[in-house]
């Protein structure tokens, strides 16, 4: 897996220097992830095709493919969002054509920045609260292809539903909208974290993640009810830690 996704790296990146067109802002931070995909190792085949799954219902669910800002959550902690968002992230970059962001939001259990192997000094937390610009957020994982945002160390938990709830997110959402063909934000459980719904108003799609046997029907139920309050538009739900842990992606109503 490792040596295809470097010949497909070398690929890309020798496309982007030939054509000169790189929109995105340039990153301060620049690392390889080469070395640090460890947690792509193992990938089933069947669970990548699910997650290819999950990239066309994405695809087919939001209309304005100019605008593909997917918002991961579930009903309680712990059912597998950091684990579909950051694989499907990978998934997408592999691809080898879209550029892909993948942003950490999830407050209560920032999880990324162990996950990709990079550093959490500068992150979404400080670009909101003005304390850096959005060149020193981005950490470039695959030159071209795949960047990510962490969560950063600003960390007073009254003022982050603030700091989502801001103009600042709204032009950093835009314009990484506008730069990205898929940037996926990974966040808390939308029942116990009080900015999830502010970021998912703001995203044009929300996927949530049921853990198979775990989550009780009513709290599903009641998280399903606060996401069709916000604005952004409902993918589906992945049931995921199904038996053999492949996780699919099942109806558009829970
Ligand atoms: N499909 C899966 N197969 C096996 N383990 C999984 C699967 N999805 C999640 N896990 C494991 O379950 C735990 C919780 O997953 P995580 O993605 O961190 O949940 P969340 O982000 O929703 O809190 C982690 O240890 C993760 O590795
Ligand atoms: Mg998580």
């Amino acid at each position: 897996m490792s040596k295809i996704f470097d010949a497909l790296r070398k690929a890309e990146t020798a496309k982007k220097t030939g054509s000169g067109k790189v929109l995105r802002p340039k990153p301060a931070k620049r690392v390889s992830s080469r070395g640090e995909t460890s947690f792509m190792k193992g990938l089933d085949k069947d669970f990548r095709r699910s997650l290819l799954n999950l990239r066309n219902a994405i695809d087919s669910e939001i209309k304005n493919r100019d605008s593909r800002v997917v918002m991961f959550t579930s009903a309680v902690g712990g059912e597998g969002k950091t684990m579909i968002s950051a694989y499907l992230a990978r998934v997408l970059a592999l691809g080898e054509v879209d550029r892909v962001l993948i942003i950490d939001c999830a407050v209560n259990n920032p999880q990324l920045h162990d996950l990709f192997g990079v550093s959490n000094e500068k992150g979404i937390l400080d670009l909101l609260s003005g304390e850096a610009e959005l060149s020193e957020v981005i950490t470039v994982l695959d030159e071209g292809v795949m960047d990510i945002i962490t969560i950063g160390t600003t960390r007073s938990a009254d003022i982050t539903q603030p700091l989502f709830n801001s103009e600042r997110m709204k032009s950093f959402i835009n314009a990484v909208a506008e730069h990205y063909d898929y940037v996926l934000i990974d966040t808390s459980a939308i029942l116990e974290a009080p900015e999830t719904p502010i970021i998912g108003a703001l995203s044009t799609g929300i996927v949530i993640v049921v853990e198979a046997g775990r989550t009780k029907r009513e709290v599903i139920k009641r998280a399903m009810t606060m996401i069709e309050k916000l604005d952004g538009e409902f993918i589906g739900s992945v049931l995921n830690k199904k038996k053999y842990y492949i996780p699919e992606f099942i109806y558009r109503r829970v």
